[in-house]
């Protein structure tokens, strides 16, 4: 590790703190650091290239296609910044490559990250989609896009492709279904199967107190 490598990671982390600030939905900063030290934990269990990870970790939702309706924004605001501080080509290009490939795109649509350090950091991510954390997440998420709380005529879907995931109207509840208890078979290293185990485990608990006070048996 040089100094340029740490000062790098410092610019960078402090310029993503600058502009997630107050953002509501679940993806501001303090979902990143989370993300940033998760990635940097598995990384350096996994024996990944840690400037990459780093990077790749606070970029990540810099700007996102959920917001923003274009997945390939967040790699294009990483690769102007990277570049602007003046990072090595080869370094811009792995970290964007990751950053694009990153987002959950439904059940039935597998994952694009191909590098150790793209595993990494997309385990990382999901972590923060668990567990109490993520219970949180999804709900501020939901009132964000103006999702019901639960309606349980409306089934869970798996979706098969990434338009039927992106323009699903289901409700909060059906997300755990969709997605979340998903999340837990689908991490890519061992270090974050691990961490995810107990997370998965409290949102199932959740769950099922969910439905019991639903239909007024507690
Ligand atoms: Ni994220």
């Amino acid at each position: 590790m040089n100094s340029s490598y740490e000062h790098v990671v410092a610019l960078t982390a402090e310029h993503v703190r600058a502009k997630l600030a107050g953002e509501p939905t679940g993806h501001d900063w303090f979902h990143t650091e989370r993300v940033w030290r998760n990635a940097v934990r598995i990384g350096t269990e996994e024996g990944a290239d840690l400037f990459v990870v780093q990077l790749a970790a606070l970029l990540h939702d810099i700007a996102n296609w959920k917001f923003s309706d274009d997945e390939t924004a967040a790699a294009r605001e990483a690769e102007s910044w990277l570049r602007g501080i003046g990072v090595a080509d080869a370094t811009i290009a792995h970290v964007c490559d990751i950053i694009a490939r990153l987002s959950f795109k439904g059940a039935g649509v597998e994952d694009a990250v191909t590098s150790l350090e793209g595993r990494v950091v997309q385990d990382a991510d999901r972590l923060d989609a668990l567990g109490a954390i993520g219970i949180a997440r999804a709900f501020a998420y939901g009132g964000y896009k103006h999702r019901l709380i639960h309606d349980p005529r409306i089934p869970p879907q798996l979706h098969a492709t990434f338009e039927e995931y992106k323009n699903s109207t289901g409700t909060t509840i059906n997300h755990f279904y969709e997605k979340l208890l998903l999340l837990k078979d689908r991490m890519h290293t061992r270090t974050a199967r691990r961490m995810a185990e107990e997370r998965h485990r409290f949102m199932e608990e959740f769950l099922k107190q969910f439905h019991r006070e639903w239909k007024g048996e507690v």
